[in-house]
């Protein structure tokens, strides 16, 4: 059982692990500490889309423990300063699923919810999601990467738009440049979200923040994602050309039918 008790313990190990990571750089512990405060509002917006989407509060917990930890690994990797923010973009979550295991909560869980809460976690960062063991499993790993994205939208384009907060690690290696890549354009325009590493200039980062769009998984994210309308807000940061006024038609119709249907 994933008792109220055990939530606790759960929130509590989080705090204790996130302070545990110090580093000499003041840059990079102000991306631990982003890391902590999005895994916060992942856990928020997971919450938000439980109450739609899952039944028991014993799953809630579930969600809401996934959510703190998926980015753990992130945090780590930070703190080591090895890797690139394309390696830490694609091994981030095997860590802190890897991670996860060690913490001393993780062994009063049920065999059935350790492979949740590890298949959703290994599963938040692929480009597609995996096929998984079972229907609960999927259901827990859409979730997260529902509650993931959400944050994304608005922390990019409060990024963009009022230049709040530090820039996303994802975007670290790009250039400022006007031109938009033939990869990412195509995949949008295509319907199909684009690849990280086809990436090369923040032109190409807000257009795969629209394409994020195309593997969103609920209805429920769909209307928080019109009601906050990230995608105008996104796409109002872009430059006006044939190709992306296309790209935005293509994914702003693309929401509108899910959110109707
Ligand atoms: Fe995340």
């Amino acid at each position: 059982m994933t008792t109220v008790e055990l939530l606790k313990e759960c929130r509590l190990e989080f705090e204790e692990y996130f302070q545990s990571l110090v580093t000499g750089s003041p840059d990079n512990q102000q991306r631990v500490e982003d890391i902590r405060a999005h895994s916060l509002r992942v856990a928020g917006n997971s919450l938000l889309l439980a109450q739609n989407l899952l039944q028991t509060e014993e799953d809630k917990h579930i969600a809401e423990i996934i959510a703190l930890f998926h980015d753990y690994g992130k945090a780590v990797m930070i703190v080591q300063g090895t890797e690139s923010p394309i390696n830490i973009q694609h091994n981030h979550a095997a860590l802190s699923a890897k991670l996860i295991q060690q913490m001393g909560f993780y062994p009063k869980l049920s065999a059935d919810v350790q492979l949740i809460i590890l298949k959703s976690i290994e599963g938040h960062n692929k480009l597609k999601l995996p096929k998984l063991d079972n229907e609960q499993q999927t259901l827990f790993a859409r979730l997260l990467r529902d509650a993931d994205k959400l944050d994304i939208f608005e922390t990019s384009y409060r990024f963009f738009k009022e230049k709040y907060g530090t820039q996303p690690l994802m975007a670290m290696d790009l250039i400022n440049h006007v031109e938009i890549s033939d990869k990412i354009i195509k995949s949008v325009l295509a319907g199909k979200t684009a690849a990280v590493e086809d990436m090369k200039t923040m032109n190409d980062y807000r257009l795969l923040l629209l394409s994020m769009a195309f593997d969103l998984n609920f209805k429920y994210t769909f209307r928080i994602l019109s009601e906050k309308q990230y995608i105008q807000k996104i796409y109002e940061t872009l430059p006006k050309r044939d190709l992306i006024i296309d790209a935005y038609r293509g994914i702003k119709l693309f929401v509108e039918n899910k959110f109707v249907s």
